[in-house]
């Protein structure tokens, strides 16, 4: 197993994990299956929090990596402006552009190229022309001071090796008053020799935070009314059946497997988490 190094080793080999991931169309925390049969839909809508509604509502071959549907809890209105943390090959800005409607904008912000591409592709073949996606990391986000009105994000803080950075650039670029909704992956008593796994941390489980110290680096970095609005354990069958799609970026491994291993060491230490903050006005 190779080890994490130091953080730009660790930003590198996620973005090459993704760059294939995007080129091999696999899948992720909740893989959506390029080719939806009637039974793979319900599957992914059971994993995913995603409804059978939103599924119509993008293109057929949009991969999901996400571990839930932040769009789904976060109160967007019509006219405002959601910015996409590492917003992959697009689904979430997809539904995002329809909730703020035309006079909203939603920008889409990932640091791999791959993605970018395909994501762009997604969002022209669903019609969207309120959305635009900017290449670059959430730890120095290419966004101006109080941009935004929300910040989502759908598994993807997991990955960073400065977290503090991400919740405060995060703090930065939205408007006061504004909020954040996240779909994320953090940990319970998980023991530190599971963490120095490289294949485990592109895989959305090694560099995850353990629950109470995520939400205190959002407090830390100024966020109000931080709170986890729906939490989902990943017990073996869970994890189990994201190895069994066999198609996971949260395998992390190279061939896009979740182990067997992988599955042992992790069931019942990792959850997937909804959280919402807010910008104090
Ligand atoms: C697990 S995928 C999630 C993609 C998308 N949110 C979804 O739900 O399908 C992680 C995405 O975040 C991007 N990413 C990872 N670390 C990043 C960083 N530090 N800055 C910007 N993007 C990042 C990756 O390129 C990839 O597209």
């Amino acid at each position: 197993m190779s080890k994490p190094g130091d953080k730009n080793q660790i930003r590198t080999a996620v973005r090459d994990h993704y760059a294939q991931a995007i080129t091999r169309k696999s899948g992720c925390c909740s893989p959506r299956p390029v080719e939806l049969t009637a039974e793979s839909a319900d599957k992914f809508v059971q994993l995913s929090g995603y409804t059978k509604e939103d599924l119509a509502r993008v293109p057929e071959n949009t991969t999901s990596f996400g571990c839930g549907n932040p769009v789904s809890f976060a109160d967007v209105k019509p006219g405002q402006t959601v910015l996409d943390l590492g917003s992959g090959a697009g689904m979430d800005l997809i539904l995002a552009a329809g909730r703020v409607g035309p006079e909203g904008r939603v920008i889409g912000l990932d640091m791999t190229p791959e993605m970018i591409e395909v994501c762009r592709k997604n969002l022209a073949t669903a019609g969207i022309t309120n959305a635009e996606v900017r290449q670059g990391v959430m730890e120095e986000m290419p966004v101006a001071d109080q941009e935004t009105d929300w910040i989502i994000s759908n598994c993807v803080i997991n990955l960073s090796p400065e977290k503090e950075k991400v919740f405060a650039e995060a703090y930065r670029v939205l408007k006061p008053g504004g909020r954040m909704l996240i779909s994320d992956i953090v940990t319970q008593d998980l023991p530190d020799d599971l963490r120095g796994d490289m294949s485990a941390w592109v895989g959305c489980l090694a560099g995850a935070e353990e629950e109470a110290d995520y939400l205190r680096l959002m407090e830390d970095a100024g966020f109000v009314d931080v709170k986890i609005v729906e939490k989902l354990v990943y017990d073996r069958a869970a994890l189990g059946a994201l190895a069994g799609d066999a198609s996971g970026c949260c395998s992390g491994n190279e061939t896009g497997e979740i182990s067997a291993d992988m599955v042992e060491k992790f069931a019942d230490r990792v959850a997937s988490v909804r959280v919402s903050a807010r910008k104090a006005e």
